[in-house]
């Protein structure tokens, strides 16, 4: 199956498990309206595209394990949102979920999407068990503390923020967990993948402190100049536009050149270039310059 349809039908696979009869019918709304449709699906893509850089193109195992880190992600969207956060009416050119529905609901959708991730691998493990402890461990410190997240998140609750540890909790863990998470499903060793996740995680994180700096709310289907209003540490805070620029290319490079040689390597490097173009197009760019 093409990876996108792959990806959709698997988080359908999971978000139906959760929507059926006795559920709450808002919490089941809700839960289904903070995944579908969704954004850039990178996290999943980038997961399958490892999976079948180790050979297994085409894997139950790893879609199922694309669709849990996706599920984390939109979970993570969700909490990050709410008024005690980031307060943010918009997100994917919509309202977010506690403006649609409300604060509690939304609490709620973001701890039932986590708990639905970790439940949605365990089915789909049942087979073949011995992969399925090392996903639980990759998931569980990508969403969590002290090195995902959730720690993440709350180093914007502490006096001084360590701006590298900061995006690399809240960003990077779960880019890593998709990369080890793509090996490990296919029963391969993560290590030569640890760095994709870990570059590609800061580079994102670093994209969209620059887009929320330049962009419109039209362009990034959520509130642009967010970071600014907030007072949060950013890279543009840190370096200037151009040096958060100049430090992405850096990023970038070397992501694409810690691809191991591999089947679809070349596909990687491509998947790589594309959303690097996604995130800063010239035309954004031309706007600082
Ligand atoms: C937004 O992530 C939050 C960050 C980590 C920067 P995405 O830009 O991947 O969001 P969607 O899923 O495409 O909407
Ligand atoms: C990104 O946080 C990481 C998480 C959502 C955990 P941001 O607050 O920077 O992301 P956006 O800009 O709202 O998507
Ligand atoms: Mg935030
Ligand atoms: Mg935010």
């Amino acid at each position: 199956m093409e990876s996108t349809s792959a990806i959709e039908q698997a988080l359908e696979v999971a978000v139906a498990s959760c929507d059926t009869l006795g559920c709450p019918p808002r919490l089941a709304a809700a839960i289904r309206y903070a995944v579908f449709p969704g954004g850039a699906r990178i996290r999943p893509r980038l997961c399958l595209a490892i999976a079948a850089g180790c050979g297994e193109p085409h894997s139950p195992l790893a879609e199922a394990t694309a669709a849990s880190i996706e599920l984390l992600h939109c979970a993570s969207l969700v909490h990050d949102d709410l008024p005690c956060f980031d307060n943010a009416a918009l997100r994917r050119n919509r309202p977010s979920v506690h403006r649609a529905f409300d604060e509690r609901i939304a609490l709620l959708v973001g701890d039932a999407l986590i708990v639905l991730a970790f439940q949605n691998v365990a089915r789909a493990f049942a087979g073949a068990a011995p992969r399925l402890p090392g996903i639980v461990l990759a998931l569980g410190r990508a969403a969590g503390a002290p090195g995902g997240i959730v720690a993440g998140q709350a180093w914007e609750c502490e006096t001084a923020t360590p701006l590298e540890e900061y995006r690399r909790l809240k960003t990077g863990a779960l880019f890593v967990a998709a990369t080890v998470g793509g090996a490990l499903s296919a029963g391969a060793d993560p290590a030569p993948w640890l760095v994709l996740g870990e570059r590609l995680g800061e580079a994102y994180q670093i994209a969209d402190d620059i887009r929320d700096a330049l962009g419109t709310d039209d362009e990034l289907g959520k509130p642009a100049g967010r970071d600014a209003d907030l007072g949060r540490p950013t890279a543009v805070g840190e370096l200037g536009v151009a040096g958060a620029v100049k430090h992405f290319e850096r990023l970038i490079a070397e992501a694409n050149a810690s691809i191991p040689p591999c089947p679809g390597a070349e596909f990687l490097r491509e998947l790589v270039d594309l959303e690097a173009q996604r995130l800063l197009p010239a035309s954004l760019l031309q706007r600082a310059a």
